[in-house]
């Protein structure tokens, strides 16, 4: 039955859709769900203590500074302290290149806002970040899936795309990717940026997890291989990246503090955007952040998030191999918060969750992961935010609703033979 809104909304409100994620969430908050589920960071790493003292600090010496409207393109001195640290490995980063937003996501609607016309092409990887989806879409965007592998994005098969097509934008996770947990190895990094350097095409690399490695070596960003590849003596970066990064995964999402990296051109129409959807980032929240970073307890606390990471990527690969049926396959991130299972061809994950939450264990269908649908045999585990014992049980159930699943696909399989 339509209802009084129903006939008032804006055309592009026939393009947004509910996240998968968000509406599964509700239902895994009941606490006897051992949910995969939500990409939510481990909350026994929270710094609350830390948290406090740095308010405490704020409120005591620059308490009115910290209550005001401040700058809409974020608080000085986070900006500068953001450019100098993104200069150390010789970028020109100046704080005109730099821009607060309120979360990363945000600033995935506001390239939306700024670049993305109605029926204008996207490239994204093949599975991708939902939620970049989910921006960009009311804009219209129309999106070009590039499949990847465990060395992430196909970059042979780009190159072919972009042989006949003109996308306006490339979106890109380079770092152990929501959803599939790979990491794009350098030689696809520098393929894909002569690509965009060759074709002019703008790339946003959205990077909320490389401080979470746990093994192997870091990799270059893109930031950095195309302002290499680029060669200019700029001062001030003036490239074709859009570099989205965050303090939700190193500190607390809660704060909803993030910053981009963008040309300065950019960055004064992202302000303008700003301007016209929250005005600033809170003020309280970003000196916290600042107060944080400034005295280095971010990156002292950065190797705590990701040892408990780490184990508990451990204790769910392991747990995989002993209870999961053998035609199962999974990737195995090295670092971040995700890993990808793809079921046999056939099986549909959405399906699956149905029963699994009968077992009281919940993960995220794939599908709407896949920006042209049609993919159902893929799921996301994220291995973040529960222990190490709900882990283990909650893998165990999952391993009997695998089994169950495979053990009926072969008997339907037999009695067609
Ligand atoms: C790839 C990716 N981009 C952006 C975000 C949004 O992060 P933020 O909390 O900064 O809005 C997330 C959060 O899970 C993410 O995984």
């Amino acid at each position: 039955m339509q209802n009084f809104w129903d006939q008032r909304y804006a055309q592009r409100v026939k393009l947004m859709k509910s996240s998968a994620i968000r509406d599964l969430l509700k239902l895994t908050e009941q606490p006897e769900i051992i949910s995969f589920a939500g990409g939510l960071p481990a909350p026994d790493v929270f710094p609350i203590e830390q948290v406090d003292a740095a308010s405490h600090k704020v409120l005591q010496e620059r308490g009115a500074q910290a209550l005001q409207y401040g700058p809409s393109e974020g608080y000085g001195p986070l900006l500068e302290l953001i450019a100098r640290t993104a200069s150390r490995d010789g970028l020109p980063i100046t704080p005109e290149n730099v821009f607060i937003t309120s979360g990363s996501q945000q600033g995935l609607d506001f390239i939306g806002r700024l670049l993305v016309n109605p029926g204008d092409l996207v490239l994204v990887e093949s599975p991708t970040y939902m939620g970049a989806l989910q921006a960009l879409a009311p804009y219209g965007a129309e999106y070009v899936t590039i499949p990847s592998d465990e060395h992430g994005m196909i970059t042979s098969s780009l190159e072919e795309v972009l042989a006949t097509r003109k996308p306006k934008l490339m979106y890109v996770l380079p770092n152990f990717q929501n959803p599939a947990g790979v990491t794009m190895s350098l030689e696809r990094r520098r393929q894909l940026v002569e690509l965009a350097i060759r074709y002019e095409i703008p790339i946003i690399e959205d990077d909320p997890y490389s401080q979470l490695r746990f093994e192997g070596e870091h990799l270059p960003s893109l930031l950095t291989l195309e302002n290499e590849l680029r060669g200019t003596e700029e001062d001030t970066y003036r490239g074709y990246i859009i570099q989205l990064n965050t303090f939700s995964k190193v500190l607390a999402p809660g704060l909803r503090v993030a910053w981009m990296i963008a040309a300065p051109e950019l960055v004064r129409k992202l302000v303008q955007s700003k301007q016209g959807a929250d005005l600033q980032t809170a003020s309280l929240n970003q000196m916290i952040a600042y107060e944080l970073m400034r005295d280095g307890f971010i990156e002292r606390h950065i190797p705590l998030i990701r040892r408990t990471y780490r184990e508990r990527r451990d204790v769910m690969l392991n747990a995989m191999d002993e209870h999961f049926p053998a035609c199962i396959h999974w990737t195995r991130p090295e670092g971040g918060m995700f890993l990808w299972i793809t079921l046999p061809e056939g099986m549909n994950a959405t399906e699956l969750l149905r029963e699994a939450v009968k077992e009281n264990v919940a993960f995220v269908p794939g599908a709407s992961f896949h920006a042209e649908g049609g993919v159902q045999n893929t799921l996301r585990l994220s291995f973040s935010n529960a222990t190490p014992e709900r882990i283990r049980e909650g893998i165990a159930r999952l391993g009997r609703v695998f089994h169950k699943a495979v053990a009926a696909q072969t008997t339907t399989a037999s009695t067609h033979v």
